[in-house]
């Protein structure tokens, strides 16, 4: 298993691979099943979700599946009117503003809450050979959508919270970082080998915001898995400034973006995590000789890190061609070789 061997700085064979958003719409197979409806019916069916997740490991060969689902789905499950509009993201009709909002975040029981979930793990671990990634969305990336209401590029009513009645800010962070807990302990339970915590908007954040209002409550999620002995991952996007932080905040593997190189990575980080990533998704849209160098230049800035999974600095674009992923599968596995 190099995934998890290289997660737990391990030695390998290869560099292990995966893609962050691997199932979905490049891929034609998931086009034809998918159909129309919302992401959420999708995940709530474990036939459908198990297949959407075994997809682009039959096609690619890649290293990990990642659970299909989504991380707005523990929020949806507990009654948090909250849905994902294609093309957009996660939309709230009533987004949270004050403090009897949280009225709305009521603890998940995640054997019946998230039932249809636990049940695609345990069919994908009777038919998968590659580990299964269970995830989750950090606290502030979840706050920051049941907030502002929607995607944003400010965060300029997150932040006006967080600033303006931390009070409220705090119980916020603490009420999602339970549910977080819950759900990530009920995934490994259930078969999720590792499990991986999404803070894709932590970019946003000042290194005094991170460290604040933040990262206590990641701090905390953290170490409430600790004793499952599953590798965790903390991954966020333009977050090269908080890195060493994210570090400190307890996980096994670090996820980078694009922006900063895996060598500039390894110093932030300390040099004794593994590092994920860190292939730009957007340079994934070039001819196929380019990606392929790109994808060598990462391998190159990996050498010598204690352990390193190959992975793209952000989602996989819905307009990537599947061939080129397929290319830097190959030659990841081929030019890795220990
Ligand atoms: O393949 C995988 O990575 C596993 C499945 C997965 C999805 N969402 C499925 C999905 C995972 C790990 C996520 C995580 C997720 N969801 C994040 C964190 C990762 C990141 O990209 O930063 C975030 C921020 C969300 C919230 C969300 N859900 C957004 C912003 C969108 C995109 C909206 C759009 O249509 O462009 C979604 C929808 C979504 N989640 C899709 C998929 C495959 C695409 C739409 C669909 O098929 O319905």
């Amino acid at each position: 298993m190099r995934f998890l061997a290289a997660c737990r700085c391990q030695p390998v064979d290869r560099t292990p691979v995966w893609f962050m958003r691997q199932a979905g719409r490049s891929l034609p197979e998931y086009r034809a099943i998918r159909g129309d409806g919302s992401i959420l019916k999708a995940v709530a069916n474990p036939d459908v979700a198990a297949e959407l997740t075994l997809q682009p490991v039959r096609r690619y060969g890649v290293d990990a599946a990642i659970l299909f689902s989504d991380i707005v789905v523990p929020l949806a499950a507990i009654g948090v009117g909250i849905e994902v509009e294609p093309g957009r993201g996660p939309v709230l009709d009533q987004p949270f503003r004050r403090e009897a909002d949280l009225s709305r975040l009521r603890p998940i029981e995640p054997e019946l809450d998230l039932a249809p979930v636990l049940e695609t793990i345990r069919l994908l671990r009777a038919e998968l050979d590659v580990p299964l990634i269970g995830f989750a969305g950090a606290p502030f990336t979840l706050a920051s959508y049941l907030v502002e209401g929607g995607p944003s590029r400010t965060f300029g009513r997150t932040k006006s919270l967080m600033h303006g009645d931390p009070a409220t800010w705090h119980r916020m962070l603490d009420a999602l970082a339970e549910n977080c807990l819950a759900s990530l302990r009920a995934q490994a339970s259930a078969g999720a080998q590792a499990l991986q915590l999404f803070d894709s908007w932590a970019g946003s954040l000042s290194r005094r915001e991170y460290r604040d209002f933040v990262m206590p409550a990641t701090r905390r999620i953290f170490a409430g898995l600790s004793d499952l002995g599953v590798p965790r991952i903390h991954f966020g996007v333009g977050t090269g400034e908080l890195l060493d932080l994210m570090a400190e905040a307890g996980a096994d593997v670090v996820g980078v973006d694009w922006r900063v190189s895996l060598q500039d990575a390894a110093e932030r980080t300390g040099r004794h995590l593994a590092l994920q990533g860190n292939l730009d998704p957007a340079i994934c849209l070039a001819p196929v000789g380019v990606v392929e160098d790109a994808a060598r230049q990462v391998l190159k800035d990996a050498a010598g890190l204690p352990g390193h999974v190959f992975n793209l600095g952000h989602g996989v674009l819905p307009e990537t061609d599947p061939g080129v992923l397929q290319a830097v599968v190959d030659l990841v596995h081929e030019e890795s070789v220990r």
